[in-house]
Formats: structure tokens, C-alpha cells, sequence
């Protein structure tokens, strides 16, 4: 069956408004993705029914919204298959949820001279953390390389692991070229050498199904926003028996079991991981943005936006002077698509392209690393979900059109 788009687009209510008198054409889904509907009611209706702060009260609104809370994780578990809702730790982004491996877990476990392992795809937010732990505790970081297309291969995998190796953290596609990687062969290389297996699932999860049981990997970070979610929800995922031995991260209420004045013990897994108020509102409202993806179909939603993601990369094939970064063969990508164009900055080309109602990112999409092995500074990058149409293929199709022509690319001197 195929996927409604323009039905599902009438849901979002950010699609009645224009930009720059053009209709809106969003193509900036790998940063984060417009919400329905029914998660905005679902963020108002928290606050006009049920505000009250949670773990703490025994009144019926606080577990009302205590409620909405663990329904919210208990659907995130659900849709990565999760063995347990315990098995999820509310973050407030990917970020976050990479950040509390690397003080909770590696801190805890990696001996100066042990490795982390990640590739050469990674965010910024996959490499910075352990860097820190790098100059914090002697640990060597080290990368899989990437080969000319931007894939990570499995034989790369097992050629730059090693004993020493305890943690390989890779995404499982990248934010800047939209490459797939093979997960479940990743972290069976990480197993294989005795290491743990970290996924950074940011780009892929709102978009493919994702079942880490299968998959087999020790921890999942992924983020609320992206799957058009509220802001400030993220999660992490943990396999409980590697969760039960890692240590806070951040010290304060709601995270104890009991406290004296010198010493603490700690709570349970995940409210261990969840000291203080967290965004109760976000975290209530992230269920329905999770109930609208079931309703839609992961599968007919990524069909969908495959066929998209083929149009926008025959239009720019087309162009004289125009690069695409990434893998050659679609069946190894997911729907972001990034690009220069000759001799024109790609900040020209998001400011031409916003004039058409056309959202791209433009830049090195916090993947600097990757930017220089690319040999570039940045680049423009369209990136697509549920409720775009043809009508924005057509709008990227002028934007394009209006850049080639504007800049005089290809044009004899
Ligand atoms: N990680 C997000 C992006 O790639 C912000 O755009």
C-alpha cells in the first residue's frame, strides 16, 4: 500500500503557514521534524489537565502525570523492542544519552590503555565524549575508516579493532551523507573482540524499524525530536545487566535509594539515570508522536520516502557541476541527501533555496572530521520524512534551478 503524504502533511499544522510567500517545502528532517497535531494537543492537554511533578506526590494529578510518563517509555521500548520499559533511560537527546555512556559506563570500566572504537561517519556527538575520556583517563580513541563513498564496512570493522578495544560506538547512519551501516554485523565484530556495542541511532530509528534485540547491541541512543517528537526527550537504551553496573551521572533528587550525610546509595535502573525534574510535559507528549508513526507503518513511511529520496538524487545526477556525497547504490542510504555545487558556497545555495520555501541544511553538520576526508567545508544537504510530496521534489527542483542559473554554474568563461 502506498504511503498518504499529502493526507499526512494536513496533520502537521506548521504546513498552513508560507515562507517567504512560497509554501512550505521542509527538507531539514535529519535536524528535526515537525509535529502533528496530536502531539502539540498532547503537550497543551498536559498542561491544561494533568502539571504536576512526578516520583514525588502521591495526589491524583502527580500520578496522572507520572502515568502519561511511563506510558511514554513503555511505548519507546515497544518501538525499538525493547525487552523492558526498565530497559529505557529518558535523556534529553542523543547527545545526552552518549554523554551518560561515557561518565556512567566507560569511566566506570575503561582502564587507561583500552580502547573506544568509532568511525569516521560519527557526530560531532559520538566523538566528543570520548575525546574527554580520552584526555581524562588515558584511554586511546581510535576510528574505522571510511571508504570513497562514505561506507563503513565490515571487513574495515574487523581490520581496526582490537583487544584492547572495549566500546565501538557507530551510527547507524550517517546525519551528513545518509550511508546505512550494517548493525547487526558491527556490533557482531564488537562481540567477536570482546568489546561492548554502542549505536547511535539518531538518523535511522524515526525512519526504519529498529529491534535491538536482534540487533544484539549493548546500548541504543536516539532522540524524541527527530521522530516528530517534542524537544527535550531522548533515550537510552541499555541491555540491564550493563546497566545495573554503571554508575550515576548526575547526583540529585529522584535518583537515590538513600542518603546520609556523607554517602548515598543508589536507586533503581533507569530512575538511577534520572536525577531531578525531567521535561515532564515532553516526555508525556513524546508517546503520541510515537502512537502517529505506529499508525502510519515504519515500512510504507520509509517506501515512501525512498521514492522521494530517488527523485532528489536524479535531479541533481543531471546537473553539470553538481557533487553528491555518499553511497552510489540507494538500497545503502536513508533519505538525506547531501551536495555541492561547483564554485558556489553552500550557504548561497540554502539562502536561494529558502527564497523557494525550500528548508536544507547547510554546513559541516557538526561532522567536521568527515568534511575534511570529503576535502570540503561543508555541504547543502535535503533531508525528507513522512509528509514530504512531490510538490517539495518540484520546489528543490527550482531552488536547484535558480542556484545553477544565479551562480552561471557551468557556464564557459
Ligand atoms: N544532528 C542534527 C543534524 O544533523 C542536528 O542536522
Amino acid at each position: 500500500m502506498t504511503f498518504d503524504a499529502r493526507r499526512a502533511r494536513a496533520d502537521f499544522p506548521i504546513f498552513n503557514r508560507r515562507v517567504n510567500g512560497k509554501p512550505l517545502s521542509y527538507l531539514d528532517n535529519a535536524a528535526t521534524t515537525q509535529k502533528p497535531g496530536t502531539v502539540i494537543k498532547a503537550l497543551t492537554a498536559y498542561y491544561e489537565r494533568h502539571n504536576a511533578n512526578i516520583h514525588r506526590g502521591v495526589h491524583t494529578l502527580a500520578e496522572e502525570a507520572e502515568r502519561l510518563v511511563e506510558e511514554s517509555r513503555a511505548k519507546a521500548a515497544r518501538f525499538i523492542n525493547a525487552a523492558k520499559p526498565e530497559n529505557m533511560v529518558f535523556t534529553r537527546n542523543t547527545t545526552e544519552a552518549i554523554n551518560l555512556v561515557a561518565h556512567g559506563w566507560a569511566r566506570k570500566h575503561m582502564k587507561a590503555g583500552t580502547e573506544v572504537l568509532v568511525t569516521e561517519l560519527e557526530h560531532h556527538s559520538n566523538l566528543v565524549p570520548w575525546q574527554l575520556l580520552a584526555r581524562d583517563r588515558g584511554v586511546r580513541l581510535r576510528q574505522v575508516p571510511v571508504d570513497a563513498q562514505g561506507r563503513v564496512t565490515v571487513e574495515a570493522a574487523r581490520r581496526t579493532i582490537t583487544p584492547k578495544t572495549r566500546l565501538f560506538a557507530f551510527s547507524a547512519m550517517s546525519n551528513a551523507l545518509g550511508t546505512l551501516t550494517p548493525v547487526k554485523e558491527l556490533v557482531d565484530v564488537a562481540h567477536q573482540n570482546g568489546s561492548l556495542a554502542l549505536v547511535d541511532g539518531a538518523q535511522r530509528v524515526p525512519h526504519l524499524k529498529t529491534d535491538v534485540q536482534a540487533w544484539g547491541c549493548d546500548f541504543l541512543a536516539f532522540s524524541g525530536h527527530k521522530m516528530l517528537g517534542p524537544t527535550g526527550v531522548g533515550f537510552l537504551y541499555g541491555k540491564p545487566e550493563v546497566l545495573e553496573t554503571m554508575d550515576p551521572f548526575l547526583g540529585g533528587g529522584g535518583m537515590i535509594n538513600e542518603v546520609w550525610f556523607e554517602r548515598s546509595t543508589w536507586g533503581p535502573v533507569p530512575q538511577r539515570f534520572e536525577a531531578g525534574t525531567p521535561a515532564i510535559a515532553d516526555c508525556a507528549a513524546f508517546g503520541a508522536a510515537v502512537d502517529y508513526l505506529e499508525a502510519c507503518g515504519l515500512e510504507a513511511v520509509h517506501a515512501h520516502e525512498m521514492a522521494l529520496t530517488a527523485k532528489l538524487l536524479e535531479i541533481l545526477r543531471a546537473e553539470e557541476g553538481v557533487t553528491v556525497y555518499g553511497p552510489t547504490d540507494i538500497a545503502e542510504r536513508g533519505g538525506v541527501v547531501s551536495f555541492n555545487i561547483a564554485g558556489v558556497h553552500p550557504h548561497d545555495v540554502g539562502q536561494l533555496f529558502d527564497s523557494e520555501g525550500v528548508a536544507v541544511r547547510v554546513g559541516h553538520h557538526c561532522c567536521q572530521p568527515l568534511m575534511r576526508k570529503l576535502q570540503t567545508g561543508g555541504t547543502a544537504r535535503a533531508s525528507v520524512y513522512l509528509y514530504n510530496t512531490e510538490d517539495d521534489i518540484e520546489a528543490f527542483a527550482r531552488g536547484l534551478k535558480k542556484v545553477i542559473s544565479f551562480f552561471k554554474v557551468g557556464a564557459k568563461a
